[in-house]
């Protein structure tokens, strides 16, 4: 992909705002704002949840000056969205959608369809329990229109389907979720064309993590994304962006530079466009001195982004959350009772601490972005 040096120059304005504040680059911003995805274009971004904007406005401040791009940590998910059949509860994203439109941002739409067994995150229990009676597709199809029919044209990108591989499930490596038991996988392409038939100018993605260690299931989850990607671009199902989450974890060894940078090939030699979609760092000794423990992170991060960031077809970047505060990688909740300040409870896997301070991770963020412009 023949990236224009001046979409890297809108990057590295975002990567230095990140560091040190002032307006997001406006083209970076104009590039987001026109859908965020036109080939040649990048954006940097982070997910939100309005009431935590809304309760610091550190934390509104550096959200709305140094991203160009937002995506509701859950509020958007089917199990947030409608808890009971036909109660919507568009508060939270609608609040959302305006603040980012205020600020000249775009807005990723995370997701339309997540079944990973855990209740309460994803699909709401009514529409598990709906489908294990009669697997009725018009529910689906419900989702798609109620969310499309209201976002669709505010919201230009689109997680269709989040997390379909689980390699311990099936010899396809897909998931063995509430819509598998359902559709079977049929129920995959079939979401990317009823999302396409509902929203045909949107960018629609698949989302996956564990993507990026050196070791056997990682491995086999890139064999099983890919796999997958390759099948739907063979039905002529139309998929434009695959998401690489990009939840780094001390615990999990070395990052698979080779493996890592032969899949990201592999995927745009699909043709699809590639998104790191949910960047943090889970700790594994919040024992450790804070300076150590800040280096690890901004380290394993600096590895990370030195090998997604070589790919072209890699046109932007979004950290799961910009506060320590906020994440959901919590870090030790006894401590973080008795010590509510920004110090050492919280796992530091984000680019602030939890009093919005910028950490050695906004540098290597930053330092990445600029090495990608340098590199051009
Ligand atoms: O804030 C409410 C609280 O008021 C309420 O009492 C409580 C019980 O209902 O829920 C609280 O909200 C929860 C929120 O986390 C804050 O704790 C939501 O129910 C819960 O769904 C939400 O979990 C989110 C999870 O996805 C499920 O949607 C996490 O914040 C979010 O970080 C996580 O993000 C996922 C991505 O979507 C997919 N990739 C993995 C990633 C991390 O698991």
């Amino acid at each position: 992909m023949n990236v224009g040096r001046r979409a890297f120059i809108g990057l590295v304005a975002s990567g230095s705002a990140l560091l040190h504040g002032g307006a997001g680059d406006a083209r970076t911003r104009a590039s987001a704002r026109s859908g965020g995805r036109p080939p040649g274009r990048f954006a940097l971004g982070t997910c939100l949840e309005m009431h935590h904007v809304e309760s610091d406005p550190r934390l509104a401040g550096i959200v709305g000056a140094r991203f160009a791009e937002v995506t509701p940590e859950y509020s958007l998910q089917w199990s947030s969205f409608e808890p009971a059949e036909g109660r919507c509860r568009f508060g939270q994203v609608d609040r959302l959608v305006a603040f980012a439109r205020a600020r000249g941002q775009a807005v990723h739409g995370h997701a339309l369809l997540w079944e990973q067994g855990t209740p309460g995150w994803g699909t709401p229990d009514w529409v598990k329990a709906r489908l294990a009676d009669a697997p009725d597709w018009a529910l689906v199809r419900r989702r798609f229109e109620t969310v499309l029919g209201r976002y669709g044209t505010a919201i230009p990108a689109w997680t269709v389907v989040n997390e379909a591989i689980e390699t311990g499930d099936r010899a396809d490596g897909l998931r063995a979720n509430a819509f598998l038991r359902a559709f079977g996988p049929g129920y995959i392409p079939a979401a990317f064309e009823t999302a396409a038939e509902l929203a045909p100018g949107a960018r629609l993605m698949l989302n996956e993590y564990g993507l990026e260690y050196a070791n056997p299931v990682d491995a086999a989850r890139r064999r099983a994304a890919l796999a997958l990607v390759e099948s739907l671009r063979r039905r002529g199902v139309r998929i434009d962006a695959f998401g690489i989450q990009g939840h780094l974890d001390l615990g999990k060894g070395r990052i698979d530079a080779r493996g890592l940078a032969r899949f990201l090939a592999e995927l745009a030699g699909l043709g699809v466009e590639i998104r790191v979609t949910e960047l943090d760092v889970q700790e594994r000794d919040l024992a450790l001195p804070l300076a150590e423990r800040d280096r690890r992170v901004a380290d394993e991060t600096a590895r990370f982004l030195d090998v997604v960031l070589d790919q072209p077809a890699v046109t932007g970047v979004t950290t799961w959350g910009v506060s320590d505060r906020f994440s959901w990688l919590r870090g030790d909740y006894d401590a973080i009772r008795a010590d509510p300040g920004p110090g050492t409870a919280f796992n530091r896997g984000l680019p602030y601490d939890a009093a919005c301070a910028p950490k050695p991770m906004a540098d290597a963020i930053a330092r990445a972005l600029d090495r990608r412009v340098a590199g051009l």
